[in-house]
């Protein structure tokens, strides 16, 4: 009996490496074929362009006070604030767009301007990389940022993405998070909504 558990030990490694492997594949080739995002290197490309709208006081505790107004579409939330400009990653010059979601029960302008950290619930980035970054979609870096500055994390069939690089060409499950797949019908080609922003 005690010989025959020992010899069976090995054969029962072997499997589960063999499984460990086969997850491993699956869950990487999945990744490259549905969603390209969330990479270790978008993951700290985002902290970099982070660090770079702190010191741009674009975001966290010492940001600028913009001006607020009513949003209303889906999946930004109600309360918006926009800015953007010009800045540079590393050696990259690159225009960004920041978008600050502010969220509320019957959350008003004015409730946003007297308190913003209560309400501050995410903040939309995208940023122009540089060429052959993402050629298909105009080399837009997608992120979305918690208050903070950690990135939010979306369950992509059954795995945590960060919601960080090239962040979905398709619809997600929700429908509400493919960065790409809802910018891209965006008037003019450039896959930015509002009018008044144009990209140099
Ligand atoms: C379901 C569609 C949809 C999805 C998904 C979506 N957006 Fe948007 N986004 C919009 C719309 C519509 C606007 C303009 C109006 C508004 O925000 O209410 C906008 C505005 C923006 C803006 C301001 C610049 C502009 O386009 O006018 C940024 C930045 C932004 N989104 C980033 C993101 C990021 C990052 C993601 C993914 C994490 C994302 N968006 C996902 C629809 C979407």
């Amino acid at each position: 009996m005690p010989m025959n558990t020992l010899s069976r030990k090995p054969v029962l490694l072997w499997r589960s490496l063999a499984g460990v492997i086969l997850v491993t594949l699956v869950v990487s080739c999945s990744g490259l074929i549905h969603s390209p995002a969330g990479t270790v290197d978008d993951v700290e490309y985002a902290r970099r362009l982070w660090l770079v709208l702190e010191q741009q006081h674009m975001v966290g505790k010492q940001a600028t006070a913009l001006e607020p107004f009513i949003g209303a579409a889906r999946p930004h939330g109600w309360v918006l604030e926009v800015d953007s400009r010009t800045v540079r990653v590393g050696n990259h010059s690159g225009f960004v767009v920041v978008k600050k979601n502010y969220r509320g029960n019957n959350i008003s302008v004015a409730d946003v301007e007297s308190d913003r950290a209560k309400y501050l619930e995410s903040i939309s980035v995208m940023y122009k990389r540089e060429s052959g970054y993402d050629p298909e979609n105009l080399n837009w870096f997608w992120a979305q940022f918690q208050p903070d500055g950690q990135l939010v994390v979306m369950r992509r069939m059954g795995m945590k993405v960060m919601m960080a690089g090239r962040v979905m060409k398709g619809a997600t499950p929700d429908k509400n998070r493919g960065c790409i797949y809802c910018h891209s019908s965006a008037g003019g080609g450039d896959y930015i909504f509002y009018p008044d922003i144009t990209v140099p």
